[in-house]
Order: C-alpha cells, then sequence, then structure tokens
C-alpha cells in the first residue's frame, strides 16, 4: 500500500482533499495547487463552496484571481458532496476546533469530519488532521471514528498529525516557507505525510508521534500566550510607576540573544491564542496535573478589556465626563492589524463592556464593514465612516487594532482623546496631551 501511494504523490498524481476551506484550509489548497497537485476542497457551507466555484474569495489576503485561476485551468474543485472524498489520495482536515461554553474543547467538528471521511474511506488512503488540539486527538477521538470503517490503520490507511502554523496577514512568511512538523501513527504514515507536505512545503520537520505534533502546536501558542500576559501584566505595573512599557520592550529588544519581544494588548484575539491552551489545561485533568502557567496568563489576558474600560473611564473623569453617555469610537473589529477575521477579538468585549457601561459606541474597521454574528456576539453594527467631523463627535476614540491603513496623526488631530491600547501613535508628534496609553 506505502509504496503505491508514494509514488502516487512523488509523481504528483496524487489527489488531495482539503476538509474545511476557511482561514487555514483554503491558502493550503492552493499550495497544493501550486505544487502541480489536483486538489479538492470540502466545506459543509453550501455558499463557500458557491463563491470558490464562481472564482470568488471570502478571506481578504487570498485573490480571487488565484482562485479563478486553479478552478479554470481544473485543478481545483470545491464541493459540499462528501462521497467524493473517496477520489482524494491524502485528505487534510482543518475544521474548527473550538471551546464550548463550559470553556472545554468542542470536538464536536473534528469528530463529524471523521464519520464523513470514515464513511468515504477507501484502502490505501492518507488522513490528516491539521486542527490545532490536545495531545492524544488523531489516536483517540479520530482513529475509533476511521476505522468503524472496517479499515483498519497502518495496514488499509494511514493516518497523521500536522499542525497548521498559519498566520494570516503576515509578508514575511507563506505557507510554503512555514516549515511543516508531522507524527504519524506508524511508520509508513508518517513516511506518507512526509512525501505528501514535501510536495508543497519547503522544509518538512518529522516527529516521532501524532501527539508529539499535537504537543508542539499547543507549547507554540502556549508560550505565546503566557508571554503576552507577562508584557501585559508588566504594562499595569509599568503604568503605575510612569514607565512606559513599549520604550522598555524596545530597549530590552537590542539584546541579541535570550529575549524575544512580546507586545500588550487590549486582550487575547484570533482562533489560537485565547483557545488552544485551554485545551492543554482540559487534557492535562485527566493526569492530575493542574496547568498553572496557562490558568494564570487566561486571568491576566482575560481581565484586560476591563483594564482598558477602566482606562477610558479615567481619561473621561479628568476631562470631567462620565462614560454613561459619552460617545466612544472603537478603532479596528479585528483581532490583530490588517485582517478581516474578529474571532474572539477584544473589540468585541471591549463594545459590550462599554455599552453595559451606558457609553453610545460606534466602530469602524476598514476590514470589516458590518460586524457578523459569532457564536458568542450579536453586535449588529457597522463600520462608520472616518471623517474629521465625526472623529471630533466622539468623546474618546478608542484604537483597539492598529491597522496600517489608519492615519493616525490625522485621527489625533481630529478627536478629543486618544486612548491607544497598541503603541499605534508613537509616531504621533502633534495632540500627545490627547492620548492616553492604555
Ligand atoms: N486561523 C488561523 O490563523 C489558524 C492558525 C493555525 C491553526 N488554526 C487552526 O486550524 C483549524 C481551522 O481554523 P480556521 O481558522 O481555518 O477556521 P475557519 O472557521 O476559518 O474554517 C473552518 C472551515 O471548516 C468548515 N467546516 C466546519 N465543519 C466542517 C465539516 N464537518 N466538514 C467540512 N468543513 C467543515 C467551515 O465551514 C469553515 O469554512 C482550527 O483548528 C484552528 O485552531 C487556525
Amino acid at each position: 500500500m506505502i509504496q503505491q501511494l508514494l509514488k502516487k504523490i512523488r509523481s504528483g498524481r496524487a489527489v488531495v482533499g482539503v476538509v474545511g476551506l476557511g482561514y487555514v484550509g483554503l491558502p493550503l489548497a492552493l499550495e497544493f495547487t501550486r505544487a502541480g497537485m489536483k486538489v479538492l476542497g470540502f466545506d459543509v457551507d453550501p455558499a463557500k463552496v458557491k463563491k470558490l466555484m464562481a472564482g470568488r474569495s471570502y478571506i481578504e489576503h487570498v485573490s480571487a484571481g488565484a482562485i479563478r485561476q486553479v478552478v479554470k485551468a481544473g485543478i481545483f474543485e470545491a464541493t459540499d458532496d462528501f462521497a467524493r472524498l473517496a477520489e482524494a489520495d491524502c485528505i487534510l482536515i482543518c475544521v474548527p476546533t473550538p471551546l464550548t461554553k463550559m470553556r472545554e474543547p468542542d470536538m464536536t467538528y473534528v469528530e463529524a469530519t471523521a464519520r464523513a471521511v470514515a464513511g468515504a474511506l477507501r484502502k490505501g488512503q492518507l488522513v490528516v488532521l491539521e486542527s490545532t488540539t490536545y495531545p492524544g486527538t488523531t489516536e483517540e477521538v479520530m482513529l475509533p471514528i476511521l476505522e468503524t470503517s472496517g479499515l483498519k490503520v497502518g495496514r488499509d490507511f494511514l493516518l497523521a498529525f500536522s499542525p497548521e502554523r498559519e498566520d494570516p496577514g503576515r509578508t514575511t512568511h507563506t505557507t510554503r516557507t512555514i516549515p511543516k512538523v508531522v507524527g504519524g501513527h506508524d511508520r509508513d504514515s508518517l513516511a506518507a505525510a512526509v512525501a505528501c507536505y514535501e510536495r508543497a512545503i519547503d522544509t518538512v520537520v518529522p516527529v516521532s508521534s501524532c501527539a508529539a505534533a499535537e504537543a508542539c502546536k499547543i507549547l507554540e501558542n502556549t508560550y505565546r500566550c503566557v508571554n503576552i500576559a507577562l508584557v501585559n501584566e508588566l504594562k499595569m505595573l509599568f503604568d503605575r510607576m510612569g514607565i512606559d512599557v513599549w520604550e522598555v520592550i524596545a530597549a530590552a529588544s537590542t539584546k541579541p540573544f535570550g529575549f524575544q519581544a512580546f507586545y500588550p494588548g487590549p486582550g487575547l484575539g484570533g482562533h489560537c491564542i485565547p483557545i488552544d491552551p485551554f485545551y492543554l489545561a482540559w487534557k492535562a485533568r485527566e493526569f492530575d496535573m493542574p496547568t498553572r502557567f496557562i490558568e494564570l496568563a487566561g486571568e491576566v489576558n482575560v481581565s484586560m478589556p476591563h483594564y482598558v474600560v477602566a482606562r477610558v473611564m479615567d481619561a473621561l473623569n479628568e476631562r470631567g465626563k462620565a462614560l454613561r453617555c459619552s460617545k466612544v469610537l472603537v478603532l479596528g473589529l479585528a483581532y490583530k492589524k490588517d485582517v478581516d477575521d474578529m474571532r474572539e477579538s477584544p473589540s468585541l468585549e471591549l463594545i459590550e463592556l462599554l455599552q453595559a457601561k451606558g457609553a453610545k459606541v460606534d466602530y469602524n474597521d476598514p476590514h470589516i464593514p458590518k460586524a457578523p454574528r459569532t457564536r458568542e456576539h450579536d453586535l449588529r453594527m457597522t463600520s462608520v465612516p472616518l471623517t474629521p467631523a465625526r472623529l471630533k463627535r466622539y468623546d474618546a476614540v478608542l484604537i483597539s487594532t492598529d491597522h496600517s491603513a489608519y492615519d493616525y496623526a490625522s485621527i489625533v488631530a481630529s478627536a478629543q482623546l486618544v486612548v491607544d491600547t497598541r503603541n499605534a501613535t508613537a509616531g504621533v508628534k502633534r495632540g500627545r496631551r490627547k492620548i492616553v496609553r492604555a
């Protein structure tokens, strides 16, 4: 089985199936087409399938032209017909792994996908899970479901885990140039997965097991989560001490070894950093092991929007105003600069906290004209235009996301008060007394 599959992959004749065509799956699918392979994309959302087949994109940094080109060339097809999974030789799964309301891993997407794959599974296929998850998922959750097909792992089909490291909006690295860690259930599974990714990714890093690959991704994100919490805590301390945390980080960054800069902000956002560490914390309970760093980092990061709102209140208070009935404009709804993704964005929390205290809140985000409904938030708001006359009318302008499209000097020039959570106004010379850091 393995020799046949390897031959097919290495000759470029293997068909790649990508399940879940979101921020991770779509760029990955396109990367495999660039490597000359035929890709079948699967998604449960028929609207996405329709858009892709019409050559349209629903992700800002994925160009419609690139989609049109591969659809026209017949090397990419999107479908919601999961029976067609049988056509793929390598199936790469990039479905969501969120948290439930109780902040526990929500495995429903992974399980549903595993059932769909099991329904179409045939001998000689490779299945790889890419969704971020706790160590053990591939073999404890995926594997038993896949084997309900009657096929046996290692003998009839191959199974691996390879964590996605997509960083939307980043221009210094691409899907191809970010090294890909791969762990297989057995030797043949690893060999097949490495061969598959080597077609499209410059550097593939094999590890000894699926669990090691799963743990690798969680380590990366926990490392970020803990370090961001550290600088967030220091931001609050340094502020009381009259020290500028941004200046300190810039100075510390001149050390050529032993220090990596992390930056404070209004709270954690995105699909990964606020969520993934809790996957590990949940699993750790099975081993009677508390993950204190994760819990503590979570506590600090979750408190950040409250800190920012308190800073807005203080700044208004100094100007003789109460937050209640004040008009506040939040700049940036996306969870980080220059992307159109607002999942878990701290801006959502900020808006709700400000509204709960009686403020009249608007938002502007050039990347998100209308706030879409999420699992936890339904703001029913649209982005307001950013004109000098309008800026003047707000009692406070709160910079939550430091998009490059903003002209910070003119924002400060027009606004009455600017509360800056991202140091976005660092280069603004005039009107500095209107700026408050938070
Ligand atoms: N977005 C990132 O920056 C990023 C980075 C690294 C890792 N990840 C991880 O990658 C995984 C996917 O994240 P994403 O950001 O691409 O999510 P996403 O929500 O953008 O995309 C997921 C897609 O899967 C589809 N889907 C849901 N259930 C499905 C099913 N049963 N079968 C087929 N398709 C289904 C959805 O319709 C959606 O199009 C998550 O585990 C995430 O933690 C994300």
